[in-house]
């Protein structure tokens, strides 16, 4: 059984008392469930936020990391910082990251390695303009943005691998991909895995979507058979919106 997992990527978003309060909200709420929850704090408050969650069932994750180990990278974070304040797992490739940041397949591919050599675990993210959506050529552009990335791993290494499809025109825009659209490529995704290593691979990796889920249309989304829980942004950073997406994976 594919873990179900609900991770949220508060963005560039709380500063330290909201940081605080929001953990703290989010625990006393959670009640026991099957789900796996992740909050990506900004850099500055990640060890405040390790330290909040205690030994709770929340783990706290980092938003991105620097494609090199140590050295002269002015303003930049190493994957051995956050190793050593208890950050064992990073998204890679998020939308925003490729789109501002010029993060292409190489330098990601670069960074997932360095990644799975250093112990940490990754959300990889992945997803469509709405040009290609209404091309039609989605499906192209997913394959390919795998291709040139974790489809070059070693077999080993998806143990240690998350996968997140969030459609760009669906990520802060109100507009959801509907669960079919949603189901669709995940399916199509866990294929392609399936085709280039193996079907237990494909079986195992979980594939979360992401791209304005909100309490209201979670549940339909979650139980669709190839989703396996949400990425959430803007309705991750409200402690009673989070948990009722947590809760609709049950
Ligand atoms: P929204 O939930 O705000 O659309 O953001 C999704 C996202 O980008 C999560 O990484």
């Amino acid at each position: 059984m594919r873990k179900k997992i609900v991770a949220g990527n508060w963005k560039m978003n709380n500063g330290l008392s909201e940081t605080i309060e929001l953990i703290n909200d989010l625990k006393q709420n959670l009640s026991d469930s099957d789900v796996k929850v992740m909050i990506a704090p900004s850099y500055p408050f990640l060890k405040t936020a390790v330290d909040q969650v205690g030994d709770g069932s929340i783990e706290v994750i980092s938003q991105n990391i620097n494609d090199n180990k140590s050295g002269a990278y002015t303003g930049e974070v190493s994957i051995d910082m956050l190793n050593s304040i208890g950050v064992n797992t990073t998204l890679i490739g998020h939308s925003e990251r490729r789109a501002y940041y010029n993060e292409d397949d190489a330098l990601l591919l670069k960074k997932i390695n360095l990644a799975l050599e250093s112990n940490m675990d990754i959300i990889f993210c992945f997803g469509e303009e709405l040009k290609d959506r209404k091309s039609n050529s989605y499906f192209d552009i997913v394959k390919a943005q795998l291709e040139n990335t974790v489809m070059k791993l070693e077999p080993n290494s998806w143990k240690n691998i998350v996968l997140a499809y969030e459609p760009v025109w669906a990520i802060g825009t109100g507009e959801t991909a509907s669960a079919e659209q949603a189901q669709e490529i995940h399916k199509f995704v866990r294929n392609c895995i399936s085709e280039h290593f193996s079907s237990e691979i494909a079986d195992n990796v979980p594939i979360l979507y992401g791209g304005s889920v909100k309490p209201s249309n979670a549940v339909e989304i979650f139980n669709k058979k190839d989703v396996d829980g949400g990425l959430i942004g803007g309705a991750a950073l409200n402690a009673h919106d989070f948990v009722e997406i947590i809760k609709a994976n049950n």
